[in-house]
Order: C-alpha cells, then structure tokens, then sequence
C-alpha cells in the first residue's frame, strides 16, 4: 500500500520506518526543517533501539521517503497515518492543536474516501470532532482511530510484536484498509468504535500508571514494617491474575505519555461529571514518589548545602535519550535547589532540558569526590561498575538506588552504604 505518515516524531518515524520494513511505500512529511535535513540523509533525530539500522534498510529499498509539505506526503497516498503531538494544555486537558492545523493543511490535498487514522492519544470524541471538521472543509475522507501502544526504547520490537491492533471506525472500508495495512502483524486486531478505541488507548496508560504507582506505594510500606518489595512484587506478580510487568517500584512514573494522559483522562472525567478519584490519587502519589528519592539522600548527608551528589541517569527511563517529564530531572531540581551540587552522567542524554546539571563523560567520572550517589534511570552499564573502584574515587560511600537497580550485598560488601526503594 501506499502510506503517508504526517509527523516524524517517535510515533510517526517508528511506524513509517517499520510499515516500510512491511513492503508498504511509505512517505513521511516533516514541517521542522532541521529534522527533515537529518531524516532526508538517512539520518534518523532520534536515539532508538534498531531504528538507524531499519531506516537504512528503508531508505536503501526506496520504500520511505521525507517531505516538507503534508501536500507532497499525502501524494497519492492510500491511507494517511496522523502522528502528531497532543501535549497538555494548562488545564490538564490534551492540546489538539497541532492535528487540527495539520487536517487544515491536507484538507485541500486530500483525494475523495482516504482514510485518514489518528495514531495520537486523544480524548474521546475527537475522531468525531475531526470527521466534523474534514466534512465542513468539504472533504470526503473518512477520519479514524489507530491509537498505538508503542514504548519508547523498545519502540521498533513493540511495533513487529504488537499485543493487539485497534481500530475504531464505524466504516467498513475504512475497516478493511486499516486491517489490509497492518495484516503482516501476528496480532489480534480488534475494530470497534471510534469512542471506544480512543478510550482503549487512554484507559491502558492509566491502568499502567497505577500498576506502577500501586508498587511504588507497595515499596514504601515495606520500608515502614520492614519487608522487602523486591520480594514482595515478584511474589504478587507470580500469580497469572496479576502477572510481573509493571511492577517495578521507583522514583515514580514519568516520559511524556503517563504524566500527560493521567491528567488528561482525569480532566475528560471530570468534563463528562465523573469524579476519578482513584486516577487523582495515583496522580497525587506519583507526585511524593519523586520527593521520598529526594528524602533518602537528604537522610545520608549532614547538610545538603554542602552535599556533592553524584546523579547516575537522567533519561525518563533507561533505552532512550528522552528527558521529557524525567523523575530523574525532578529529583535532581529539587536537591539543586536545596543547595546541593550535582555532577551526571547518562550514556545518552545530550540534554539536561531547563536544568542546569553538569555532565562528566563517565559514571565514575561522575563519582570523583561525591558524598552520594544516586541512581536516578536504570541503564544496565550502571549495574557493570566496579564497585570496588566506585568506593575508591566517592568521598562517602552512600548510595540511594532509586531504580533496585545494584544487588545491596555486592554493595555492602564494596564498604559502601545502599539504599533503595521499598528494600
Ligand atoms: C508508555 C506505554 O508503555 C506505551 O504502551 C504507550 O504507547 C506510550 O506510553 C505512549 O502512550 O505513547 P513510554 O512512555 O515509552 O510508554 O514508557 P514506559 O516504558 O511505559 O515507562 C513509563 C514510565 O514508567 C517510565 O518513567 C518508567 O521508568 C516507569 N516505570 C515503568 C516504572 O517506574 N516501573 C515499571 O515497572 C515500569
């Protein structure tokens, strides 16, 4: 088929890159002039596990291409893949405007009956809203969802090995398209209504969230009566009803889809008269969650305003150089401006964001002369340090593990101090 993907962020790079490994002829528009030079030489903006390797491949087999206009990206298109940001807006709710200013743009282009799918998380309601506004326009393209549920660090493998496609459309040619294009997937596609397949997406990353925020709150009443968490959630998760994934106590959930569709889902409850209380509380938790890491190293010095940290991580989580809505960053902020002084490292963020952390060009680098360190973002390299080595260069020898990340004995025994999360 022929596809046009309108927005070469994660989202819309992956899924062109990876509909192009499918045999699809794949055209990718690109309004930032600087990310479509790179992507136009093959470079790809972004850090992700595979995906250098994949667009080489694509670009070679000339099944991807890149354009500046969504004009030329739509160009004889079969079916149009909107991969756009929803950021949140002030109230919490999701910003729609960059997809609104994108159909405005296509809809001139847009040749009668394509299938125009919207791949980014949105309230409920807006495929209709955009089916609205495309008929108003005068154009006649059927409009519908295709939320996705890929994560970043593992976003190439998530999109070969879906757990499930959705679409939702009421039309069964849209239907058929949608289903056409994904059909070399090994996956259960589920097609149902627009409302319920954006509901879908919305629903799973809250449910993830407080999965997540669920064992962080689980962690922090172990370290109260004195059990171990690590112990305690492989336990739980070894029962099938509950299953191991997302269990893993830390400095809270972050990245920029949990925090943004957390508050989102929340304001959609609240727009339809539904408190949801229970999504406000995780939202509440997770919030603490950054400042209990914060606590723990305020607890291994004598005055933080003298305190030299190490920070080991700063991406939101391992497998990616995303710092977007990092619990690493909110930590590192907030011991900043409680006067400590911080030196990082991080095997791929190039970019500290708004904070001003200083970077060493190595953990142990990172290391030289701190009375702490603190792991903030799980990078495996992080568990191959000597520690031995580690105890040398520290002045002090505590550790806060944020993320279990270090085996306390193998700690312990290096003469340091560990101190981790729920253990
Ligand atoms: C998440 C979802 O997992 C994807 O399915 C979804 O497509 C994506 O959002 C999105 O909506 O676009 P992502 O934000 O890339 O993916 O990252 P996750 O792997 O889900 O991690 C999110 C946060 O939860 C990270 O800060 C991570 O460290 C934290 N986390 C995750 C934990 O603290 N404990 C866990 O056990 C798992």
């Amino acid at each position: 088929m022929r596809v046009s993907v309108i927005g070469a962020g994660y989202v819309g790079l992956v899924t062109g890159v990876g509909l192009a490994s499918l045999g699809h002829t794949v055209r990718v528009g690109e309004r930032d002039s600087s990310k479509l030079a790179k992507l136009q030489s093959g470079v790809s903006p972004i850090y992700e596990t595979g995906l250098q390797d994949a667009l080489d491949s694509a670009m070679a087999a000339e099944m991807i291409s890149f354009h500046a206009t969504n004009h030329d990206a739509i160009s004889g298109a079969d079916v149009v893949l909107l991969a756009l940001p929803t950021p949140p807006a002030a109230d919490g709710s999701a910003d729609l405007s960059y997809v609104t200013e994108a159909l405005i743009d296509l809809a001139p282009s847009i040749p009668p009956g394509l299938v125009v799918a919207n791949k980014s998380t949105v309230p409920v309601g807006t495929e209709a809203h955009f089916q609205d506004m495309l008929d108003t326009m005068g154009c006649d393209a059927i409009v519908v969802s295709n939320p996705e549920f890929l994560r970043e660090g593992s976003a190439l493998h998530d999109f070969h090995n879906p757990d499930r496609i959705v679409i939702g459309t009421t039309h069964p040619r849209a239907a058929d398209v949608m289903t056409q294009l994904y059909e070399k997937l090994d996956a259960p596609v589920i097609v149902t209504d627009p409302a319920s397949s954006e509901m879908i997406k919305y629903a799973s990353n809250a449910y993830l969230a407080t999965r997540i925020t669920f064992a962080n709150a689980i962690a922090n009443l172990c370290e109260t009566v004195g059990a171990d968490a690590v112990a305690v959630l492989e336990g739980m998760g070894l029962d099938k009803r509950i299953g191991s994934q997302f269990l893993k106590p830390g400095p809270g959930f972050g990245g920029s889809c949990f925090p943004k569709d957390t508050l989102a889902l929340v304001s959609i409850a609240e727009e339809s008269g539904y408190d949801f209380s229970l999504l406000r509380g995780v939202i509440a938790v997770n919030e603490l969650q950054s400042e209990r890491i914060v606590s723990k190293v305020a607890s291994v010095v004598p005055s933080m305003s003298e305190a030299r940290i190490a920070l080991w991580g700063l991406t939101f989580k391992a497998g990616t150089d995303d710092t977007r809505e990092s619990p690493a960053l909110k930590v590192a902020s907030r011991l900043q401006a409680l006067g400590a002084t911080l030196l990082a490292y991080d095997p791929e963020a190039q970019d500290t964001g708004t904070e001003a952390i200083p970077l060493a060009s190595s953990a142990l680098g990172a290391a030289e002369g701190a009375d702490v360190l603190l792991i903030a973002t799980e990078w495996p390299e992080f568990r191959d340090v000597d520690l031995v080595e580690l105890r040398q260069v520290m002045s002090g020898a505590a550790i806060v593990d944020a993320r279990n990340l270090l085996d306390p004995k193998a700690v312990d025994s290096a003469g340091l101090s560990y101190m981790g999360v729920g253990r």
